[in-house]
């Protein structure tokens, strides 16, 4: 099976962070973004994943297929654009790389959200419905910065409309982010700059073809700092009750809550540490530092005494005491 991953965009709303690496690369829990995208397709049974890359630092991209191609054993390779295509074009673009001799469908994944990625239950539920394409929705408070999805009233699942960031509340279900197409979606998409939200999920809605799933667990659109640190919080929640050991324990009254610490960080006397911190390779926490509610990047130096919270601090940076 395969997947294509949107990894093109310009990653604007995750800025300074994003001057100086893709989007799909800024570690979230200690690993890049796209890392989480895919070991879980891998976990699902994907063999081959497409980048679908825009113009961007490709050589940094070029570095990390490298890396994780061998350690996962997967193929992973590039579609390039020479200018964006939006969220559809790339499809039409990677065409070939997409579709293989036995038809399957194939994942689309949007780089930047995060889940528990639930693709083994979406693969049954596809050929469950048997139409043409499956989309993972999730239920939010503010659903007007994300794709709308309104199901019919007759059927649980299948979707009446698609409405890309309503102005208005049209339903609190929204588009997760996370697709399984049949090949026959392509003969839809035009090789143009194209968004699937306005473009194509309305057509195929509009067709009765397009069933959506709700998502269980956690979600968040990660690309964007307020909503990455929310992000974080609700995935060390998922690693205190699905995998622990990931998990710094405490020893004495040094550590709060979940507390993610690579395993070559130093962390000084006398700090307070958590909730929800995640502190990166290599980092120096001098004495008597406060952490909470915050992520702490590769190479970064907190020196003593100061406090951080509810921030992100980018890879490689000091903050004084
Ligand atoms: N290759 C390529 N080319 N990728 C692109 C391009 C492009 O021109 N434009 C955007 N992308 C990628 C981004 O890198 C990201 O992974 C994905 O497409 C979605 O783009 P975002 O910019 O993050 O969109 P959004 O968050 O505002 O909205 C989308 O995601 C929501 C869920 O998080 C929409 O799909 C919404 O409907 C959805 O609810
Ligand atoms: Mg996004």
């Amino acid at each position: 099976m395969k997947d294509l991953i949107l990894v093109g965009g310009f990653g604007t709303r995750l800025r300074q962070l994003t001057f100086s690496m893709p989007k799909p690369l800024v570690d979230f829990g200690n690993k890049p973004m796209i890392l989480h995208q895919i070991e879980a397709v891998k976990a699902a049974g994907v063999t081959e994943v497409v980048l679908a890359i825009n113009h961007q630092q490709p050589e940094v991209m070029l570095n990390f297929v490298k890396e994780y191609e061998k350690k996962l054993d997967m193929k992973i390779t590039f579609s390039q654009e020479t200018e964006p295509l939006g969220t559809a074009g790339p499809l039409a673009l990677a065409r070939d790389k997409l579709i293989d001799e036995s038809g399957k469908p194939f994942f689309v994944l949007n780089s930047d959200v995060i889940c528990e990625y639930p693709l083994l239950e979406m693969i049954q539920f596809h050929k469950n419905h048997g139409a043409e394409a499956s989309i993972m929705v999730t239920k939010v408070d503010d659903p007007s910065k994300y794709g709308v999805v309104v199901m019919e009233e007759a059927s649980e699942a299948r979707v009446e409309r698609f409405v890309q960031k309503p102005k208005h509340f049209v339903g609190d279900k929204i588009n997760a982010g996370i697709y399984l197409l049949n090949p026959s979606v392509l003969d839809r998409i035009e090789l143009r700059r194209t968004p699937i939200e306005k473009e194509i999920f309305p057509k195929i809605a509009s067709e009765k073809k397009l069933y959506a799933m709700v998502l269980p667990g956690f979600w968040m659109d990660i690309g964007q700092p307020k909503d990455y640190l929310t992000g974080q919080r609700m995935y060390l929640n998922y690693l205190r009750k699905n995998a622990p050991g990931e998990l710094l324990v405490s020893s004495g009254d040094d550590v709060i809550g979940n507390v993610m610490a690579d395993e070559t960080a130093v962390i000084g006397e006398r700090c307070l540490i958590g909730p929800d911190v995640v502190i990166g390779a290599g980092c120096v926490i001098e004495p008597g530092v406060r952490l909470f509610g915050c992520t702490v990047m590769r190479g970064v130096r907190i020196k003593e005494h100061a406090c951080v919270s509810d921030s992100i601090v980018g890879w490689d940076s000091t903050v004084g005491s």
